[in-house]
């Protein structure tokens, strides 16, 4: 894209930067031709790549770069240095990227290289693919399988009314109007078939096809289950009322938001990432929150330190907590609690869980154990059935055996490794699990997957929102959290994948 001549910063790459001035892996921002351009030194060569990250626009230069890529500091995507391509989710689209020449001990930016091409490679692999699901992993196998140039058909089946949307913006900017809503799908390929309002009621594993709940069978060479979670209901008088939401899907995000348009009191039921999440868009827009939990926010994901932390931050902002409660009943105008007070209350949220969306598989004979298991190319027991995201679990020993995790970047990575599996390539799941959290100007990013610990080291200040946590057990780094300091999120991730012990121990001590 190019930009107003104003905004750009930095260097004049076109005239050249001085070779001394780049040091090693740090992005130097600058423009070139009219364009924002980050610089980069790696190994024996310089790089030249778009400032911005094809995800959500992040700059590029607070990144860091490893083993030939640019890593994105918010969400952690990867782009190639040398072509420009998105590695790894959440990005798809590449960046820009540019000729660089150095001469004279002065580096400068040339012409923009044409884009990575699209099914330059025929791939192989089965005729037909067929996803269930509409959500992350089925939006990124999907993507992958298309950008791979698979040749066979990809028939995408999703119960919800819409294709695969930005799901983790509903409870953010979103609900708060800050992001509308052609925003939210997630671009597909015009090649994939994309059947919305298509839900599964089985599938027939040895007879490979999917019978789906109008009568209709669609027949796959190739199965990939991405069927996310099912979402816990309150069941008690009262929440079927229309003012009472749970929030998963593109229609329970506009019910809400349409009900907080509205709305002077809203209750949130359920302490967790969505609730919470929830709660501080429904602080931005003026309606109150009391929010209602049977025990302390987070203690139980993130620890007390964190869970303290982030209650503070949103009793700062006005939410009341009504904790070691839970919910009698709900009127069209207060929810009661067991403890017999009264909320009062116009919109309900409810965010008390989840459970992995296992029924299809259960039926069909796969091995389920609280989710569906899968070997490390994501292949369930079933051959030629994979699964991915939210749903399957997986053997990782780095973080203590097998783990399920229900976050929006890991799914993708999945379903983009399930694509890949499908394809034919050998290549082991190892990606680091990954997630971020928002909370008014709180941005929190978690790297690995602690479910225990016995000791956490807080490095920094939680109350100054600039702190590193890192969870261990039997001396052993499980999981890194960072709060304003996305750099060393970025720099844990690629300790964990490098199996580097010595830097894992740094972080929460002297970082
Ligand atoms: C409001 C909200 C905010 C979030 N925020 C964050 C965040 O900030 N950071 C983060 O890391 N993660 C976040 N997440 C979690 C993230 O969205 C999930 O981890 C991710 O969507 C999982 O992807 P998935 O493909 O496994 O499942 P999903 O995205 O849930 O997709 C599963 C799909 O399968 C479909 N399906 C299920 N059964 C059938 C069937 N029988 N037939 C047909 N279709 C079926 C469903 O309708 C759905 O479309 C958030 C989630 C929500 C709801
Ligand atoms: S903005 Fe770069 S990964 Fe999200």
């Amino acid at each position: 894209m190019a930009h107003d001549e104003d905004e750009l910063q930095g260097t004049d790459f076109g005239e050249g930067a001085p070779s001394e001035e780049l040091r090693e892996g740090v992005p130097l921002l600058g423009h070139a031709a009219g364009e924002a351009v980050v610089l980069v030194r790696h190994g024996a060569g310089f790089f030249a790549v778009g400032a911005t990250c094809t995800h959500y626009s992040t700059p590029l230069a607070g990144g860091i770069v490893a083993d030939g890529a640019l890593r994105c500091p918010l969400h952690h995507a990867c782009f190639d240095l040398s072509t420009g391509e998105a590695l790894r989710a959440p990005a798809f689209g590449p960046v820009a990227c540019y000729d660089v020449e150095v001469r004279d001990g002065r580096v400068r930016v040339g012409a923009r290289k044409p884009e990575p091409a699209v099914r330059t490679r025929e791939a192989a692999g089965p005729a037909s693919v067929v996803i269930v699901g509409a959500g992350a992993a089925a939006y990124a196998a999907a993507d992958t399988l298309w950008r791979e140039g698979f040749k066979g058909t990809v028939t995408l089946l999703g119960a919800e009314e819409t294709g695969p949307v930005d799901r983790p913006n509903l409870s953010k900017e979103y609900l708060t109007g800050d992001a509308p809503e052609e925003w939210m799908p997630l671009a597909m390929p015009a090649a994939i078939d994309v059947r919305t309002g298509s839900r599964v009621a089985r599938i027939d594993a040895s007879g490979k096809r999917a019978l789906l709940a109008d009568g209709s069978t669609v027949s796959w060479d190739a199965l990939l289950l991405a069927t996310g979670v099912e979402v816990v209901k309150l069941d008690v008088p009262g929440s079927d009322l229309p003012h009472v939401h749970t929030l998963r899907t593109l229609a329970d995000g506009k019910a809400i938001a349409l009900g907080a348009g509205k709305a002077k009191r809203a209750v949130v039921v359920g302490a967790g990432f969505i609730g919470l999440e929830a709660a501080a868009s429904l602080r931005k827009l003026g309606v109150a929150v009391d929010v209602v939990a049977p025990g302390p926010p987070f203690e139980k994901v993130l620890g007390p330190e964190v869970g303290a932390f982030l209650k503070r931050l949103h009793e700062e902002h006005g939410v009341v907590f009504h904790l070691g409660e839970s919910v009698a009943s709900i009127s069209m105008t207060a929810v009661r609690l067991k403890s017999g007070a009264e909320l009062p209350a116009d919109l309900v949220v409810v965010g008390i869980g989840v459970r992995p969306a296992t029924g299809l598989a259960e039926s069909a004979g796969l091995r389920t154990d609280r989710g569906i298991l899968v070997d490390e190319r994501l292949e369930t027991s079933v051959k030629g059935i994979f699964a991915a995201g939210d749903v399957a679990r997986w053997n990782d020993p780095r973080f203590g055996g097998t783990i399920r995790v229900e976050h929006w970047v890991v799914a993708e990575r999945m379903g983009a490794a399930a694509a890949r599996a499908i394809l034919g390539r050998p290549e082991a799941f190892r990606d680091v699990p990954f997630f971020w959290s928002a909370h008014y100007d709180v941005f929190l990013a978690y790297v690995g997957h602690a479910e225990r610990w016995d000791r956490i080291d807080v490095h920094g200040s939680l109350a100054s929102k600039d702190a590193t946590l890192a969870y261990r057990k039997d001396g052993l780094t499980l999981a890194v959290v960072t709060i304003g300091r996305d750099r060393i999120g970025l720099e844990a991730e690629l300790a964990f994948e490098r199996g580097d012990r010595a830097a894992l121990d740094a972080f929460g001590r002297t970082r």
